[in-house]
């Protein structure tokens, strides 16, 4: 999937995303909102030039975050873009596109950004963007995952990394991990081991996304050409 030889499907065609090289690794632009744990385990992952992806820039839509402090401390360029600055949510869309397109990516991987993309972002990014979710799609869609699956009762929730569609977690799933839910587990606690687990499985998947290249049809998601 590297800059070089990746073929961008329209949207709605989403197939031949072509595996990249360790001598050109895919190029990643990662999205964040808060702490950036997922992001470090990406930026950590891609010190290893076998791992086939690197991180190109950080974008956010807030400041004074530690995901933010996290790429300026790798080196990595960032860019912030809050919606109130903007006078529509489209403009932030458009602005927020226009930032990512600049960086050249070969996939945007959301990483803990609490924003829903628009049709802006889509149009340009629909079937190379993925997004993790603390929860095993599709149960519990939304802000407030780990919170509902532990007021519904579940016995397993977990994490599920999926191609972003114009829904609310809806897209395609690329990998999921369950996580089990102790007695006497509050939502933090919960979502504290969810983490675990969900570093490793968006860094084993963008890995292997990269390396192998990935199609997309009738909602199943395949590694490989
Ligand atoms: C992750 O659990 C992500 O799925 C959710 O928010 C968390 C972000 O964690 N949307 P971090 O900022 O990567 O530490």
């Amino acid at each position: 999937m590297g800059a070089a030889t990746l073929s961008r499907p329209p949207v709605g065609s989403l197939s031949g995303v072509s595996p990249t090289t360790p001598a050109s690794p895919a190029r990643l632009v990662v999205l964040v909102s808060g702490a950036g744990t997922n992001l470090q385990a990406l930026l950590d992952a891609c010190t290893d030039p076998a791992y086939g992806a690197r991180v190109v820039a950080v974008g956010a839509d807030r400041e004074g975050i530690e995901g933010l402090a996290r790429a300026e401390r790798a080196g990595v360029p960032t860019f912030v873009h809050r919606v109130k600055d903007h006078a529509t949510r489209a403009d932030w869309d458009a602005a927020l596109t226009d930032s990512c397109r600049g960086y050249a990516p070969d996939l945007v991987v959301l990483a803990g950004f609490m924003k829903l993309t628009g049709a802006t972002f889509l149009a340009e990014f629909g079937g190379r963007c993925v997004n993790t979710h603390p929860a095993l799609s599709p149960s519990f869609p939304g802000m407030h995952a780990p919170a509902d699956a532990l007021a519904y009762g579940v016995k397993v929730s977990g994490a599920t990394l999926f191609v972003v569609d114009a829904g609310v977690d809806t897209g395609p799933i690329v990998a999921q991990v369950a996580v089990p839910v102790e007695d006497d587990d509050d939502e933090q606690s919960l979502h504290e081991r969810i983490k675990v687990a969900e570093r490793a499985m968006l860094v084993a998947t963008v890995g292997r996304m990269a390396r192998e290249g990935f199609s997309i049809s009738d909602r199943k998601v395949r590694f490989g050409q």
